[in-house]
């Protein structure tokens, strides 16, 4: 049984609960998948198959998925690998949300290069004003970030579903 880990960064939670969704999917269809968050220590060498994921802010993933896309890399041997990011850019503009994914997904594969991606998604994602530190709340008087869950569910799990046949070749 194919073996994948969602790996993912979070740092409100609904980055976390995007990739128990994918894992959940691809268990759905035969898969053997979990949700594990990228600082708890992971060893490639146990998995077939990889999804890493992050939330976007300031247009760049959490520093700690990057770093655990660019460390895996080195010893993920060609293995697939599917990238996928939070926003709620996306809410008012898609276009732009999918132009911010796409610079970020570019990046890490200028500094990661033998990532082999297989597929990249970004989806909207789930922003409460009020669990803001007072820190962020400045940051975001001036991005206006859109409030609300905006998670598409089905399209994230359609993803997951479209991922798994090229997941389970490696
Ligand atoms: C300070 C701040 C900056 C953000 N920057 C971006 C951004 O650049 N692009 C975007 O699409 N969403 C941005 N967001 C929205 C978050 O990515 C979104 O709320 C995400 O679902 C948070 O994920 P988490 O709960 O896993 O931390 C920002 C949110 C905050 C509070």
């Amino acid at each position: 049984m194919t073996r994948v880990i969602v790996a993912y960064a979070t740092r409100f939670g609904s980055t976390h609960e995007v990739a128990s969704a994918i894992a959940h999917e691809l268990i759905s269809v035969g898969l053997d998948a979990q949700p594990v968050e990228v600082s708890s220590g992971v060893n490639p060498d146990e998995y077939d198959a990889f999804v890493i994921g992050s939330p976007l802010y300031g247009g760049k993933w959490l520093s700690g998925a990057g770093v655990f896309a660019a460390i895996m890399s080195e010893s993920m041997n060609g293995k697939p690998v599917a990238l996928f990011s939070l926003g709620t850019m996306g809410v008012k503009s898609p276009p732009a949300a999918q132009a911010e994914h796409a610079a970020f997904v570019d990046n890490l594969r200028e500094v990661a290069p033998k990532l082999n991606v297989i597929g990249d998604a970004v989806f909207n994602g789930y922003f409460e004003r009020a669990n803001l530190p007072w820190y962020l709340r400045i940051i975001d008087r001036f991005a206006s970030t859109p409030e609300g869950d905006h998670r598409d569910w089905p399209a994230i799990q359609n993803w997951a579903k479209s991922l798994a046949p090229t997941l389970s070749e490696s």
